[in-house]
């Protein structure tokens, strides 16, 4: 394996020593390199033409102690869904998880008849305060499998005309976190909704989605990225499993990237760096160990390499064991990580991990002194 490129020194040969340099300077020039060779570039500013209507609401939904909204997000000529869900017995504004969900179109999530998915068990999120915003990605810009070739979705909404694209225009999971910006605007307007604490969670190319989300959005303050393997945490060059070739398949990231298919130690990024740039927030990494696509070892590997942008600002990074041990939660420092068993899965046990995490980093004090019935 070629030497990890240096996330500590400038593109012109610096050495980055202070936080200053990280924030104005080095992590400015990352994340141009990751809009230039991997994502694209996303629209940053928010539509003119942004609306939210509530279509739907009911309290205590299906006995969850939880109250269910139906939001639609508009804009410009585009609409796509988000459902939200608020925890009752929270007193003032509750935490909240954006979950990136890709699977919601193809009908296996229906909030109308369930809260009980063990990929996303509402009912148990609600249950330790936590509100929750589900996005599903379809309706925000069709996947790659529904041909949508940057046509539909946000993108026809931002940029009619498909003709204009460059090598580096926004791609699928850009659009994807253009639309979790769009959902942070509505949580900005919900006063049941705590919009300084919202985590932002996806697995697999939604795991990717969440990680770039948070880069590009640092209004979401904890991303948490489940076996997001190649464009999310795994380090890429020399890893197991999947490579940039498998994945040209894909629309996900914008044509530049794919042209470094058989050639990707040339790339001038890798995702070690992509994880720096959530520093100083916190940050979950996890995955399952026979899920060798992904590589755990490539996911922990970037982990570690990224706990140099944390340390510049005088925080851990992440602490763990040399070889990760099953199941144990590694949540000392501000990248926490944990490797599951099993193959390419998320699930409710791997949820409480998560909340165990969030209750650390996401609920204030005033939030514990309401729940205590203090003060
Ligand atoms: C494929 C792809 C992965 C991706 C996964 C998913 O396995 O190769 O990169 O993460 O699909 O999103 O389910």
């Amino acid at each position: 394996m070629s030497k990890p490129i240096d996330i500590m020194t400038s593109l012109s040969g610096e050495p980055i020593t202070a936080v200053e340099q990280w924030a104005y300077f080095r992590r400015p020039e990352i994340i141009s390199l990751f809009e230039m060779f991997v994502y694209g570039i996303r629209p940053y500013e928010t539509p003119e033409n942004l609306t939210f209507t509530q279509k739907f609401r009911a309290a205590n939904w299906m006995d969850s102690n939880a109250t269910f909204k139906e939001i639609d997000i508009g804009v410009n000529n585009h609409h796509f869904p988000v459902y939200i869900f608020v925890p009752e017995q929270v007193e003032g504004p509750a935490p909240a998880f954006t979950v990136i969900m890709g699977e919601l179109r193809s009908l296996k999530y229906d909030f109308y008849q369930s809260l009980d998915y063990p990929h996303l068990p509402i009912r148990d999120i609600v249950g330790r305060g936590y509100a929750v915003a589900v996005m599903p990605t379809n309706a925000v810009s069709p996947d790659w499998w529904l041909n949508g070739e940057f046509k539909h979705g946000v993108f026809r909404a931002m940029q009619p005309n498909a003709a204009q694209r460059t090598s580096h225009s926004w791609a699928t999971i850009s659009a994807w976190a253009f639309g979790a910006s769009r959902v942070m605007d509505y949580l900005e307007t919900d006063p049941q909704i705590d919009s300084r604490n919202v985590a932002v969670i996806g697995h697999s190319r939604d795991g990717k989605t969440a990680l770039w989300t948070a880069a590009t959005d640092i209004r979401f303050k904890l991303p948490i990225a489940n076996d997001s393997g190649v464009g999310g945490a795994a380090y890429t060059r020399g890893k197991q499993g999947e490579h940039l070739v498998d994945i040209s398949i894909s629309d996900w990231f914008c044509e530049n990237y794919y042209r470094y298919n058989s050639c990707e130690d040339m790339l001038p990024v890798d995702q070690h760096m992509l994880l720096a740039t959530i520093a100083p927030r916190p940050m979950y990494i996890k995955d399952n160990i026979e899920d060798t696509w992904i590589d755990p070892d490539a996911e922990f590997l970037s982990a570690k390499l990224a706990s140099v942008a944390y340390e510049l600002y005088g925080l851990p990074g992440l602490i763990a064991d040399e070889k990760p041990e099953l199941n144990k939660p590694y949540h000392d420092g501000m990248i926490a990580y944990h490797v599951a068993p099993g193959g390419h899965d998320m699930n409710t046990a791997d949820w409480h991990m998560y909340m165990d995490f969030a209750d650390k980093h996401l609920k204030t004090p005033e939030f514990f002194n309401k729940a205590l019935k203090i003060g």
